[in-house]
Order: C-alpha cells, then structure tokens, then sequence
C-alpha cells in the first residue's frame, strides 16, 4: 500500500521568520494525521532553522536541490550528508526550473539521484513535458526519456525508495492545472515504466506525485485518482492554510 505523500516546494520564496512561521502552522495542524506523509523544502539557507522549529512533528524537511559530489572543491554547492546533517529526508531533483532555467540534463539528474539514495535521502524525481510537445503528441515520449536518463541503473530497492513526480511544465506557476485525467494518463503510463524496467511489485510500491497549481479546490479530484499517490505544491504551499486544504483532499 502507497502512503500519500504531500510536499511543499517554497522555492526561493520566504525569509527567515516567515520561513519558520509556515512551518510551525504546519506542523501545529499536523499532530493527528498517521495516513499521509508530508514534508516542506525550503531555500537551502533555511532548512536548518525550519528544522529545529519542527523537530518532533510529522513534518519532513526536504531540500529543492543538491550537488552530486560528495565534497570537494566545488564553489557554491551543496552535498546530501550536508543536507542530511541539517535534517532533510528528501530532496527534489530534475526540477523542471532546473531543467529549463539552469540547463540540468537527465544525465546530471541522475548522479544526482544515486548520490541521494548512496547518503540516504529520498529523492523526489520530476519528470514533464513542454505544452508544445504535449501538442504536438509527444509528452509519452518526453517522459520516457527523462525516466530512463533520470533513474538510470537504479536497484529495485531504490527504485522503491524513489518517488516520482509528475509535473506538466505547462501546468507549473500557471493555474492551469492538468485534468485528473491527463494527470491520470501519465501517471499509468509511468508505472507502466517502472513495471517494465524493475517489475510489477516495484511499480505498485513507487510512489508518484502529481505538481502544477495544485490548490485546495482542486486537489481531492487529483488526489482521487488511482496512480496520483500526492502532490508537490509550489504556489499553494506558501500559506498554510492552502497547503494544509490540500492535505485535506487525500483521502482517508
Ligand atoms: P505550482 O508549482 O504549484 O506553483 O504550480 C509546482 C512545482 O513547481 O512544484
């Protein structure tokens, strides 16, 4: 069985004090939910301060970046035992503002992912096509690609400690969200991936997360789709109150 997983990607948003207030809010509506695992990943300077603010509640900390070196001479990045020593779980990686902004290749993507799983963070992999590849017929075909350079040479095991997300490019910061049926499509054609490469039981254990202006209107339809295991929440994470109305969408 998935547990659903809801995380809130700040982006480079927030400032100190309001970084450690929307966690706080957070975790103070938190303490009884047991079926959901939720996290939050703030710019990089300030995960250690989100991280002691909440520090004994349910809610993770993630990092939206890291590099894929474990030390070294490399000016202004960050390794996974760093972000581990400041208390991250996860990290996103592959974002689509790295791919497009930041130039990042499905190739650095996956360094970056087996240096997660060799430090022990989870990675949080996503993968999106382009509105003209979508109209053009192509988002399969974008997404296998990305899924193949991106998860490279994983083992089962860490397959199934990775999670997926999902997120159309068109669909990020826009307001336009995909229908919980295109969502949907792509969501079983990605299992369909990993059921291919690994097997069916990695397949049904991987969970995949659906982003692209998620709000709390909109995320039980999302969230109620067989394969859309959760969320990665940019805008809407901001406010805990959004962030926590999606949190309401999943089903109990
Ligand atoms: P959004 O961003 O919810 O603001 O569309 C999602 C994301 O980039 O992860």
């Amino acid at each position: 069985m998935r547990r659903p997983f809801i995380a809130g990607n700040w982006k480079m948003h927030t400032d100190r004090v309001s970084a450690i207030a929307l966690a706080e809010g957070i975790a103070d509506q938190i303490a009884d939910i047991a079926h959901i695992d939720l996290a939050v990943c703030p710019p990089y300077v300030y995960i250690d301060a989100v991280g002691r603010a909440v520090a004994g509640s349910k809610l993770g900390v993630g990092a939206q970046n890291m590099y894929h070196e474990a030390g070294g001479a490399y000016t202004g990045e960050v390794s996974a035992t760093m972000l581990l020593d400041v208390g991250c779980k996860y990290v996103i990686l592959g974002h689509s503002e790295r791919r497009h902004i930041l130039g990042e290749t499905d190739a650095a993507v996956n360094r970056k992912v087996h240096a997660a799983h060799q430090a022990g963070l989870v990675p949080v992999v996503c993968v999106g096509e382009l509105l003209e590849e979508r109209e053009a017929g192509q988002t399969l075909q974008v997404i296998r690609t990305q899924f193949e350079g991106s998860l490279a040479g994983l083992s089962d095991h860490q397959m199934t400690k990775t999670v997926l997300a999902y997120e159309p490019v068109w669909a990020i910061g826009t307001g336009k969200v995909a229908t919980p049926e295109q969502a949907q499509e792509v969501h079983a054609d990605l299992r369909k991936m990993i059921a291919g490469q690994y097997n069916t039981q990695v397949a049904e254990s991987v969970v995949i997360q659906y982003g692209g202006s998620v709000k709390p209107d909109n995320a039980a339809e999302l969230l109620g789709q067989p394969d859309i295991d959760g969320a990665l929440v940019g805008g809407a994470s901001l406010k805990a109150d959004s962030f926590l109305g999606i949190v309401a969408g999943v089903k109990a």
